[in-house]
């Protein structure tokens, strides 16, 4: 079983290429691929920057496309990154006990030099860096800010799972796949605390978006990622104030815990939640809204009024009805999914 999205039309294109830098920009276990995004116009000072990551499947070009952060760069005058797994699959290594703790040999401690590099060689402003992912990208969203907390403002994962949810020695972990790994919040905390014994300085604030029909990574994953990071990040678990809105499209309740914790529940979504790079980027810089244009990545959807099953696909054993309202479609031979 593979997490895949059903997503990636392409949207408007960037309008500069992707470049691979192959200087030696630290340790860089697996060689994970850095590849750099810099927009024509001239920078913004102090400079920003968006390490964005893939899902599985996905790769750092196909990213670039399927997202708007680079033409957002080309706005607003950010540096991107994106980091590229070096997998066969492309998933990256986020069930190992290397990748959730700091300075470890692992695909995390890679896209960590990356940024180390980007600030030292760009002039990248080190308070203003960001991280977004999506799904195995989401993965690393969470375990990025749980490693290298020193590296990062903010945090936005699109349909991933707690940090050290899927430690383990297999690259997939069921239990949590399916929102069967329950731990208090206090026990999610000390897990990402003892990624980086002894640090004590600021932290990401995290935003998490999650697809109540998400049937690759389960809804209960969403709950368990806002228990985590409230109690890492020092907040009530209790929110600040929830509001179900057509901001940023219908159906999403909006959580707040404080500034620091901020949840998008989308009805009815499965995987992934589509990115919402503008709110992504109000939430990292602090923008105002009123400044940015709401924009989204285009999904492809169908519309049905029953839940439908289907077969497995490759390699995947766990369920496959879909909840009432949804459809069961094959995306291909790793990855099938409901959709609403
Ligand atoms: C982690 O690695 C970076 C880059 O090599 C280094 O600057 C930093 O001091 C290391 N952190 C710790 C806690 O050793």
């Amino acid at each position: 079983m593979i997490v895949a999205v059903f997503c990636c039309v392409l949207v408007d294109a960037a309008s500069q290429p992707l470049t691979q830098i192959t200087a030696n920009i630290g340790p860089k276990p697996n060689n994970v691929g850095m590849f750099l995004y810099k927009p024509a116009k001239s920078l913004a000072s102090p400079l920003p920057l968006t390490v964005a990551i893939h899902q599985c499947t996905g790769s750092a070009q196909g990213y670039l496309q399927s997202t708007q952060y680079a033409n957002l760069a080309d706005e607003y005058g950010f540096l991107a990154i994106y980091p590229n797994s070096p997998r066969s699959r492309s998933c990256f290594d986020v069930n190992t006990p290397q990748t959730l703790s700091h300075n470890s040999s692992s695909d995390s401690q890679g896209s960590a030099s990356m940024v180390s590099y980007a600030i030292s060689t760009y002039e990248v402003d080190s308070t203003k860096v960001f991280v977004p992912g999506m799904s195995s990208g989401a993965m690393m969203t969470n375990d990025m800010a749980g490693s290298y907390p020193n590296l990062f403002a903010a945090a936005s994962g699109y349909s991933g799972v707690p940090f050290g949810c899927f430690a383990g020695s297999s690259s997939w972990n069921s239990q949590c796949s399916e929102g069967q790994l329950v731990k208090t919040a206090e026990q999610w905390g000390d897990g990402v605390r003892a990624a980086y014994p002894g640090y004590t300085d600021s932290r990401p604030r995290m935003m998490l978006w999650h697809g109540t029909a998400d049937m690759a990574l389960y809804y209960a994953n969403y709950g368990e990622e806002i228990k985590e990071w409230t109690d890492v990040l020092g907040v009530s678990q209790t929110p600040t104030t929830t509001t179900t809105q057509n901001n940023p499209q219908s159906g999403y309740t909006k959580t707040t815990y404080g500034s620091e914790v901020v949840g998008y529940s989308a009805t009815r979504l499965s995987h992934t939640v589509p990115v919402h790079e503008t709110v992504d980027l109000v939430y990292s810089t602090g923008t105002p809204t009123t400044t940015l244009p709401v924009s989204t990545s285009p999904v492809t959807t169908t519309s049905s009024s029953a839940g439908s099953t289907g077969t497995g696909t490759s390699g995947w054993s766990g369920p496959i009805s879909c909840v009432t309202g949804s459809t069961f479609q094959v995306i291909n031979s790793y990855y099938s999914q409901c959709l609403p």
